[in-house]
């Protein structure tokens, strides 16, 4: 049989093209035997959490039987780690940061609804979003330093609805929401309206006016706070993600809850990871002092780039970046062109370790011509 239009089995919104594809795996490259340094996924280039690799080691011989029937010990740990501001049964638990946006998706969104989306983008909130038939509209961020619409998004706003998925820091753009935008902003939000505040990134900002969706949840806002534990922990192939929001919404999203929400091995290293704080800190200090270095480097070399707030940092090569992208591969250094995520023409970079970091600048300096 054949997929036809008219074939009443096919939902005609489960498009092919809903279908997301990360960044390539390290054995996808032909590097001509250089050393590879994976700069295109914005992981952890000082591995994993060394409490959470404890954690996993422990746990390695109890996988014939199911995990806790609920994910309450993660809550727990969770609610710790806010300093008891948000409280058991606040957190959105499951398999990665994607699968808590999935659940937060299927919760709101439904043919007949819309969503909002701000490109350049995470792409998911669009695949997810489509694949409920859900209606998208864009209000892109504006030139040339990528700040938020506030006017543009509230206009966008009708009876219909129901999710705005904002990014601080953004990916693939580095770029922040300060804090006074977002206070005015949420206040002029309707209450039929959710907002997504991916903030995946936070630990790495530094901004003085940078801020989580902590406040408005809190206040007691429609807002909720995603967050993956693949980026600082270094966790990202367990696939651990968890969201928190007022106990209202969290209650009614947890409704999609499956049997064993959070597998043995993430539910352990998680809660494990939460408590690392020397791995945490280390992390950041590395990558807050990484990207100045590599700031230096592309002012140096005369690269169109914009400052960041993440662990990797937006750039606009004079060639063809899809051309630079693969020039950079064959020296051994993967990172990520991001027509995709909205910002054609750019390439995005991991920061990583020093050793990383060189690499990439001198096959750079080698590759790149203005
Ligand atoms: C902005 C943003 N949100 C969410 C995620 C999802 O993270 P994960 O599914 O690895 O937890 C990512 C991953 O790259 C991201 O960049």
């Amino acid at each position: 049989m054949k997929e036809t239009k008219d074939n009443p089995i096919f939902k005609a919104h489960l498009k092919p093209s809903n279908l997301y594809v990360g960044g390539k795996a390290r054995n996808e490259i032909d590097s001509g035997g250089k050393k590879i340094f994976k700069l295109s996924s914005n992981e952890n280039l000082l591995g994993s959490s060394p409490k959470a690799l404890e954690a996993i080691r422990a746990q390695i011989n109890n996988l014939s039987e199911y995990p806790d029937r609920t994910d309450k010990r993660l809550q727990i740990a969770l609610s710790a780690f806010y300093k008891h501001k948000l409280q058991v049964g606040q957190f959105l638990t499951s398999n990665s940061g994607s699968e808590v946006l999935d659940l937060i998706i299927r919760a709101f969104l439904g043919e007949g609804l819309e969503y909002i989306t701000t490109n350049p983008m995470f792409k998911p909130y669009q695949m997810f979003s489509d694949r409920m038939a859900a209606k998208q509209v864009d209000v892109r961020l504006l030139d040339p330093a990528y700040t938020l619409n506030v006017e543009g998004v509230l206009a966008a706003i009708n009876e219909n609805t129901r999710l705005i998925f904002l990014t601080s820091p953004n990916n693939p753009t580095g770029t922040y929401i300060p804090k006074a935008i977002l206070d005015n902003f949420i206040s002029r939000l309707p209450a039929h309206v959710v907002l997504v505040l991916d903030e995946v990134y936070f630990h790495f900002a530094e901004a003085k006016d940078y801020t989580t969706a902590l406040p408005y949840v809190l206040a007691g806002k429609n807002v909720i706070g995603l967050n993956s534990f693949s980026k600082t922990y270094g966790l990202a192939g367990l696939r651990l993600g968890y969201a928190y929001t007022t106990p209202t919404l969290a209650a009614y999203v947890q409704r999609l809850y499956k049997p064993f929400q959070v597998n043995t091995l993430a539910l352990e290293a998680g809660i494990a990871a939460l408590s690392d704080t020397e791995f945490l800190n280390k992390t950041v200090t590395l990558v807050q002092k990484e990207r100045l270095f590599v700031y230096e480097h592309l002012d140096r070399l005369g690269m169109k780039y914009w400052k960041s707030q993440a662990n990797f940092i937006l750039i606009k090569p004079e060639m063809d970046a899809k051309h630079l992208v693969a020039l950079l591969q064959k020296e051994g250094i993967m990172v990520r062109p991001v027509a995709g995520f909205g910002a054609p023409g750019c390439v995005r970079v991991t920061v990583g370790t020093r050793e990383a970091n060189l690499a990439f600048i001198s096959a750079l300096e080698k590759t790149y011509t203005c």
